[in-house]
């Protein structure tokens, strides 16, 4: 069964085809996120004007690269929610005029969903039931997935999303948009004992909390300020990722011994940083769990992952109505 998958909730314009949710046909992905780097964060409605233009292209250009037409695509599936508002309808009216002309039948998906099924795409034997950490730019849970359409929110934070932290520390340190690859790459000459971060606590055994710390981060670096000193960025930037790769890997880690859950799993634009990857998978080992990453090309946001995940909401019998509306925010455990 070969789907069609729309992205277009955040920066990136993306399509992809996939088939039978595991093998991946083409996936092209359009971005605004130099545009946005100019003003150190997503502009939403920059974002919504790029997805209009891009988004046509970015579909013909999947069709193409997966040498088919409309008439071979089984179904169409668009990421509904959560998102920016204005950027997420772009996608799913596009969606629902595609599928409406082309006479197929429409699929909505949960965004976060499919971060996670951007596994299927790398691991083609992963199967539920497994245990995954969703960090992207806007949310972060501990996860169990208990079947393809069907997930257990165990942990969230209770403030920032891990991105959003990374992103926040990024323009604290003076260093570019997006800002989990800018820290990681400047932590890469940097000593991650340098600054004394606070873990913070949390009500709730794998919840997570990262308002207090980027207000140390910020802390360090005015009261450096005040007395004429210079914090060193890369001292800094490997120090904060150190500590929220902790926090992240050290709740992941514990829900998976409190579970007894043999999988774990890594999702969203956060799943790519190399030291998070890491420290979960030391501890992956220590527990004899078996550890699946998603390729980095999966992390970020994609269409192919749309696709992956459509599939399995299709066969769950799932369809949407060419009433189908964007979102901002739907918990991932929505039925
Ligand atoms: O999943 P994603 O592409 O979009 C959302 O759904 O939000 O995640 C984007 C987030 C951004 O906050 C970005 O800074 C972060 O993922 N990110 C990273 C890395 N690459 C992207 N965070 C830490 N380390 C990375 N290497
Ligand atoms: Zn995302």
């Amino acid at each position: 069964m070969l789907i069609l998958g729309i992205e277009s909730t955040c920066d990136e314009t993306a399509a992809a085809l996939v088939e039978d949710g595991r093998v991946l046909r083409s996936n092209v992905i359009a971005t605004s996120v130099a545009e946005q780097a100019l003003y150190g964060g997503v502009v939403p409605e920059i974002a919504s004007r790029r997805h209009a233009e891009y988004i046509s292209a970015a579909v013909q250009k999947a069709l193409a690269d997966a040498n088919v037409t409309m008439a071979d695509v089984d179904a169409v599936a668009v990421s509904f929610a959560p998102g920016l508002i204005g950027a997420v309808l772009v996608g799913v009216n596009f969606a629902k005029g595609l599928a409406y002309s082309a006479g197929k039948p429409l699929v909505g998906v949960h965004h976060l969903r499919g971060h996670i099924a951007a596994l299927y795409l790398t691991h083609p034997e992963l199967k539920p039931p497994f245990l995954c950490l969703v960090a992207s730019g806007g949310h972060s849970h501990i996860v169990m997935v208990e079947d393809y359409t069907r997930f257990k929110i165990l942990g969230r934070t209770v403030d920032d999303a891990a991105g959003e932290a990374f992103d926040k520390v990024a323009r604290t340190l003076g260093l570019p948009y997006p800002g989990g690859p800018s820290v990681s790459n400047a932590a890469k000459t940097g000593n991650p004992k340098a600054y004394r971060l606070p873990v913070p606590h949390v009500e709730g055994p794998y919840n997570v909390s990262f308002s207090g710390l980027k207000t140390a981060v910020l802390n360090a670096v005015n009261q450096a300020e005040m007395k004429g000193e210079v914090i060193s960025v890369p001292d800094m930037a490997a120090s904060f990722q150190e500590r929220i790769a902790y926090i992240l890997a050290d709740k992941l880690l514990q829900a998976a011994a409190d579970t007894g859950a043999t999988t774990l799993c890594l999702a969203g634009g956060v799943a790519a940083n190399g030291r998070l990857r890491s420290l979960v998978n030391e501890g992956a080992q220590k527990l004899g769990a078996t550890l699946c990453l998603p390729k980095l090309a999966f992390c970020g946001d994609n269409g192919a992952m749309i696709a992956a995940q459509g599939y399995y909401e299709y066969m769950a019998g799932n369809r949407a109505g060419l009433d189908l509306n964007g979102l901002p925010t739907l918990p991932i455990d929505y039925q």
